[in-house]
């Protein structure tokens, strides 16, 4: 079995037993694989699968939030929204970077996603009718977004893991400047306190969608546990998000959209976490699955975008080949 790495090599061997128990020993003992050495094609093909929609989900996450550029409330929040979209968009590159050095092309990957073949988060599905949804949008989906994230500083991947530590410091700043702006509309007027409260009952339970589905439906969580891509699992960096936004909610006076949720000193080896109520898996596979709210306006733009750059792409080839050429004529 046969597939490319960074620079073309083929890099897999035949997958004998032994081929897979010595790679397995290289994750087992914390080693990092990079572009060139030799993996499994299930190994490959899962980072693959998991890097380009995460690059995918940094592109396309910035339509919602474009959307609110210029109509910022302040040249303050103009500015810190317009550092944070630059910032999603460099995600997108690093990872796609990243998706590269496992051998498929930035061409490939995008025909996928506006295909439909690939995925994003679901989590962009969702509209942004209100300038609250910005907050929410920094507050929470970053905040998930870097609970899931820190954990893959330390994927056994290379590019991936490295990708991830610049990655993670800018999220920081997306989850803080988002959540300031929630803070400052409870702070504000009823309806602006009204609004942020809105915004949370929308993005609350989309935000835990992101996390997957449960451990018992998620189909590829145990191998990326054992190849250590993953270092939790989906239920467990829930968990997680859960137990550390509940407390930021009540200290800005939000209450959260989950009538059943409660403090469980049982929970977390006797540390203690929240239950809560039940995640609507029906609308978490029906917006997985394509279907979901924005999902038909979010590829349409993606894809306008694609065809309306294909001129700079094709003029940077261009220039790049002919800068090849004339050094090779020299
Ligand atoms: N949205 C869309 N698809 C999802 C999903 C979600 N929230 N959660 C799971 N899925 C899909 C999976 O891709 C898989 O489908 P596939 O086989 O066709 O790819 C299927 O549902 C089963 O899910 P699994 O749990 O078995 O899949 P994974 O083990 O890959 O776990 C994941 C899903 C937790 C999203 C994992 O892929 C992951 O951690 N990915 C890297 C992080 C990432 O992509 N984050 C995106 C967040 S948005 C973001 O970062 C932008 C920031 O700027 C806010």
């Amino acid at each position: 079995m046969y597939s490319q790495g960074l620079l073309g090599a083929n890099t897999d061997t035949d997958e004998t037993e032994d081929f897979l128990a010595a790679f397995q020993a290289r994750i087992d003992a914390e080693e990092k694989i990079e572009p060139n050495d030799p993996m499994p094609a299930a190994y490959r093909k899962t980072l693959i699968r998991m890097i380009s929609q995460h690059a995918h989900s940094e592109i396309v996450g910035m339509l919602p939030e474009g959307n609110w550029i210029t109509r910022a409330p302040s040249l303050r929040r103009k500015v810190a929204l317009l550092a944070k979209v630059q910032d999603e968009g460099g995600h997108g590159l690093y990872l796609y970077s990243a998706a590269e050095t496992l051998g498929v092309s930035r061409e490939q990957l995008t025909e996928e996603l506006l295909s439909g073949k690939a995925k994003y988060s679901s989590i962009f599905n969702y509209p942004t009718p209100t300038w609250a949804d910005i907050g929410a949008i920094g507050w929470l989906v970053d905040g998930a977004a870097i609970m899931n994230q820190v954990p893959l500083c330390r994927c056994s991947y290379g590019p991936y893991a490295r990708a991830m530590i610049r990655v993670c410091k800018e999220e920081s700043f997306h989850q803080r400047q988002g959540y300031e702006l929630m803070r400052k509309l409870t702070r504000g007027t009823d309806e602006q306190k009204a609004m942020a409260q809105d915004a949370l009952n929308r993005w609350w339970w989309p935000s835990l969608m992101m996390f997957g589905p449960s451990d018992t439906d998620s189909q590829h969580s145990d191998q990326s546990m054992k190849w250590k891509i993953k270092r939790f699992t989906n239920d467990e960096l829930r968990q997680k998000f859960v137990d550390a936004t509940v407390p930021q909610a009540e200290l800005i006076g939000l209450t959260m959209p989950d009538e059943h949720l409660s403090w469980n000193e049982s929970k977390n080896n006797g540390e203690g976490g929240y239950d809560f109520g039940e995640i609507d898996w029906d609308e978490f596979w029906r917006v997985v699955k394509g279907h979901g709210m924005m999902n038909k306006d979010r590829i349409a733009t993606r894809k306008k975008a694609w065809d309306d750059g294909a001129w700079v792409r094709e003029a940077a080839l261009a220039h790049a080949r002919k800068t090849r050429e004339r050094k090779e004529a020299a």
